[in-house]
């Protein structure tokens, strides 16, 4: 499952580093490719040559020596992922913030690959709220946490905080290639983030969608394989490397966008927050204030994109709608799915805390066909899109 797989794994200073020489050994005999990376304070746990005998490379340590450079951005794309194993709660607490001390950080911060942490370190220290911060901050970031055991601990007390197993880490990075590959082959549509609809050269009618969440869904199907056509409207945030996107600013220009190759799509997700309505007219030039009290522009329908995509849709496709409702949640949800003809209506309901437009959050149910509904609880977007992901993948099979 490994086979020809690039493992970067860092070693932090933790008495849990001598199951990493374990890790290596099982990465090394199921076919992937490790390179170590080890913090100073590793290396009073476990000697460098160890992990460069089994690895059979080199372990770097250092930003720089006599001899030049590491180059920790080339290091950070030479892998498939980055493990953090065993993460200590130090090393947590600096990628966590940004620090850029050492060659380990040096790579976190330019990985464009993704990043699992496996934690070790005392119950204590574990539970602390700042350290619950920082796996949250983490975990906010895409990076993907492996569960700490139960057990004895270092400092012979028992509890929470001993880092995962090296089979438990193996199997966690086996499940992730497999998933890599679930939508190979498969391209997906997303529209994501607000409309605006001019009123005059220097206005516009617009809400307050982030584009967060269409952003985070898009990033998710790209790691399941899929090649990835990202509609976005105008937001400040930047597109995951590898999405191909298109730009646009108001609804029509959306849809526009959606139904350029509609057929050559196999799974569609509108997230867009689309307006529903235009300026009937755009004034030529901006709209003086004069004497009036009172302005009135009257509005036309834009035309509904999840809707047209509905009617073109063909068997073989996904298609997936958003609801956004501020009451009647869960009707209007199920409303959607049928008037749309959707395969899956996501419900963010403003009715909940955390959930909704600008937030890092979400808290989410997705009604399927038959009446089949899942409610989630509140988590990040990227886990959120996640969820998402894992029941388009579910429907196709
Ligand atoms: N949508 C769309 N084109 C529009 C309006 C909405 O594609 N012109 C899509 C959104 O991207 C979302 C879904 O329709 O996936 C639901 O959007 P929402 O605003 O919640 O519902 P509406 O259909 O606009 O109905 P209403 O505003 O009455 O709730």
């Amino acid at each position: 499952m490994l086979k020809g797989k690039k493992i970067l794994l860092c070693v932090t200073g933790s008495i849990a580093s001598y199951k990493s020489v374990l890790l290596v050994r099982l990465l090394v005999k199921n076919g992937a490719e490790v390179q170590v990376i080890m913090t100073d304070a590793a290396k009073d746990f476990i000697a460098p040559l160890t992990f460069s005998t089994l690895s059979q490379n080199n372990v770097l340590s250092e930003l720089s020596n006599e001899e030049g450079w590491a180059n920790h951005v080339m290091l950070g794309r030479w892998a498939n992922v980055i493990l953090i194993a065993p993460a200590s709660c130090n090393t947590i607490a600096r990628i966590a913030h940004g620090f850029c001390d050492n060659l380990l950080q040096a790579v976190y911060l330019s990985a464009t690959v993704p990043v699992f942490v496996a934690p070790a370190m005392d119950e204590d220290m574990w539970l602390h709220p700042a350290t619950r911060q920082n796996i949250e901050t983490l975990k906010k970031n895409g990076n993907k946490i492996i569960n700490v055991n139960k057990g004895e601990l270092a400092s012979g007390l028992t509890g929470e905080g001993r880092m995962a197993e090296p089979e438990e880490i193996l199997k966690e990075l086996e499940t992730f290639f497999s998933a890599a590959s679930d939508l190979k082959g498969k391209v997906a549509l997303v529209t994501a983030g607000p409309t605006y609809e001019a009123i005059d050269p220097v206005r516009f009618i617009g809400n307050h969608s982030s584009g967060k969440m269409g952003i985070a869904i898009a990033k998710e199907l790209q790691s399941r394989g899929a090649n990835v056509r990202l509609i976005l409207g105008p937001t400040n945030l930047d597109v995951p490397s590898g999405v191909d996107s298109v730009k646009v600013t108001s609804a029509d220009e959306m849809y526009d966008a959606t139904f350029n190759n509609f057929a050559t799509v196999d799974i569609i997700v509108m997230a867009a927050a689309v307006a529903d309505f235009k300026p009937e007219k755009i004034a030529d030039q901006k709209i003086k204030k004069g004497p009036r009290q009172t302005l009135s522009i009257k509005l036309a329908k834009t035309r509904d994109i999840l809707a047209r995509a509905g009617e073109l849709k063909s068997k073989k496709q996904i298609l997936v709608g958003f609801a956004l409702e501020t009451e009647k949640g869960n009707d209007n949800a199920l409303a959607k799915l049928s008037a749309k003809n959707a395969d899956l209506i996501v419900l963010n309901s403003l009715e909940d805390e955390g959930a909704g437009f600008g937030h890092d959050t979400n808290k989410i149910s997705v009604f399927a066909r038959e009446g089949k509904v899942v409610h989630f609880e509140k988590k990040s977007k990227q886990e959120v899109a996640a969820d998402i992901v894992d029941i388009i993948i579910n429907l196709k099979k």
